[in-house]
């Protein structure tokens, strides 16, 4: 079972707007799949049905081989990360207590151990030791971002959901965001699943680039063959689009 995500033959209509049908999509174990396409073609919404936040009207969803259907939404939870847009921090928590939050939950009296994780993520996502006691309002929005990030992953999941984590700070930082979760990536091969909008960040970040439009897969391939061979006329402008971005920077 190479499988971290399956959805099969899932339905998902909001009233009588359908978004997904007949929608089949798996992800391997240890890729990094970043979605890329228009707003309101449903990327949210298959991420939220991954860790059970959105159920679908029919169809099946495997999660390390298991159906969702049948598993405790806090046991499928625990093993998920989740980070998103904007800050999602605790605003009253510090940043010590955001990161901490899980790990203290899962070791319980084991303080050292607790202590240990959070020097480890805010390490590993490059913030300052010194930003422990801030509040999220103390921090800038890469920081905040940063957090998110440190903050699913301290709960140490197979698998971690991004929605547009990086789409509200500026260029610069996004980049430096980008590389270390290239990093982060590298060093723990966690399952990614990463929606975005840009695809210049879905080219660079994911192993394996799923295209959305209306609902409907586009193409589901490696980032060089969606650029080599677009398979829709959706996938032939998205491609053009950025390459007049690349001749311009
Ligand atoms: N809770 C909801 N109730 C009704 N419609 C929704 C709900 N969530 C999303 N939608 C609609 O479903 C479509 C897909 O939404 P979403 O998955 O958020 O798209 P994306 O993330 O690709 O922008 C959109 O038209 C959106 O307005
Ligand atoms: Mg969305």
């Amino acid at each position: 079972m190479n499988k971290a995500i399956e959805f099969k033959n899932i339905k998902k209509a909001y009233g009588s707007q359908v978004i997904l049908e007949n929608f089949d999509f798996s992800v391997e174990k240890g890729d990094f799949v970043t979605i890329i396409g228009s707003s309101g073609s449903g990327k949210t919404t298959v991420l939220k049905m991954a860790n059970g936040l959105v159920k679908a009207d029919a169809g099946d969803i495997f999660i390390n081989g298991e159906n969702i259907r049948d598993k405790d939404m806090i046991e499928l939870r625990r093993n998920i990360g989740y980070a998103i847009q904007g800050s999602v921090l605790f605003p009253h928590m510090t940043v010590e207590q955001n990161i901490s939050y899980v790990p203290n939950l899962l070791n319980k009296k084991d303080k050292k151990r607790t202590r240990e994780a959070l020097g480890k993520w805010m390490e590993i996502v490059g913030l300052e030791e010194e930003l422990k006691e801030r509040y999220p309002a103390e921090l800038s929005g890469g920081q905040q971002q940063r957090v998110g990030i440190a903050r699913a992953l301290a709960a140490s999941p197979d698998i971690l959901l991004m929605d547009e984590p990086f789409g509200a700070v500026d260029e610069i930082t996004r980049g430096q965001l980008q590389n270390e979760l290239q990093r982060i990536y590298a060093q723990t091969h966690i399952t990614i699943l990463f929606v975005t909008h840009d695809i210049s960040e879905a080219l660079k970040l994911g192993t394996k680039v799923l295209v959305m439009d209306q609902g409907k897969i586009q193409q589901y391939d490696v980032p060089e063959q969606i650029l080599r061979s677009p398979a829709t006329e959706f996938v032939k402008q998205l491609v053009e689009r950025k390459c007049r971005t690349c001749i311009r920077v």
